[in-house]
């Protein structure tokens, strides 16, 4: 099922996402000069984060959208640090094998319905010693509001998120080889402040495909602007030699 996004809205939108992007940055604890694949970058605002902290590195931003990456190609238009590629994560990553020192991704692996075939390419790409950070959706994400879409009889208008659990993440890093560092589910409701925010953030980040009406009627069954955020935190390692997986 392919979503048309709109960056610019997904960026005039006041989101919890920016915040879960900082925090990933933050902790990547990056020196300056690594090779970065941010997966799923959208319209490369936890890139342009990134880059801030890489004076030396480069990033490789990879989206399957089309206009997110228009709009990511556009924010870093002349940096000869950044490269945006068309990828699915679910497939092979346009990457060249043990090319990179770290993988960040934030609000992109529960939109895979097979996260395992992304941790393979993860492993794949680092270097032996490299380093990856991600958020998700974990398993729990936005129940009150999945049960909003179901009452309003639009479930089968929603994506095929996956939204992964700890045992299982950690069964992935193992399976490819990784070695997991931190994998814990986070509380973190959002509130949104007015019913106009609201509704556009529903329409451009989470029920694309359902109409206005469908919207409003979801909005009106879950009583509250709170969306019953759970996100996946996941820090793993390659390990430097084959010996020690
Ligand atoms: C909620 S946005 C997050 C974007 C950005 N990381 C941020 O935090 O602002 C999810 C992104 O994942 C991308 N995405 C979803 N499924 C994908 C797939 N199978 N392969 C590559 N990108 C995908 C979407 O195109 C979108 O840009």
């Amino acid at each position: 099922m392919t979503i048309s996004w709109d960056p610019d809205r997904y960026e005039a939108l006041p989101l919890p996402h920016e915040e879960w992007g900082q925090r990933v940055v933050n902790k990547m604890e990056l020196n300056g000069n690594e090779i970065l694949v941010d997966a799923g970058c959208g319209s490369g605002r936890d890139a342009a984060l990134a880059l801030s902290r890489l004076p030396r590195g480069s990033i490789i931003g990879l989206d399957s959208s089309p206009t997110m990456r228009a709009a990511c190609e556009r924010r870093f238009i002349g940096s000869a640090q950044v490269k945006i590629c068309a990828a699915d994560l679910m497939e092979t990553w346009p990457v060249e094998t043990e090319s990179v020192d770290a993988v960040m991704s934030v609000a992109a692996f529960h939109w895979l319905g097979r996260p395992e075939r992304a941790w393979e390419q993860v492993a794949r790409v680092l270097k032996p010693g490299g380093r990856v950070r991600i958020d998700a959706g974990g398993e729990g994400n936005i129940e009150r509001l999945l049960a909003a879409v179901d009452a309003v009889s639009a479930g089968d208008l929603l994506p095929l998120w996956h939204y992964a659990g700890v045992d299982e993440t950690i069964g992935h890093l193992r399976c490819v080889g990784l070695t997991p560092i931190e994998v814990n589910l986070r509380i973190a409701p959002a509130v949104f402040q007015t019913d106009v925010i609201y509704l556009d953030y529903l329409k451009n980040v989470v029920l694309h495909r359902l109409s206005d009406e469908q919207r409003t009627q979801v909005a009106r069954t879950m009583g509250d602007r709170c969306v019953d955020y759970v996100r996946l935190e996941v820090f793993a390692a390659k390990p430097h030699s084959a010996a020690s997986k």
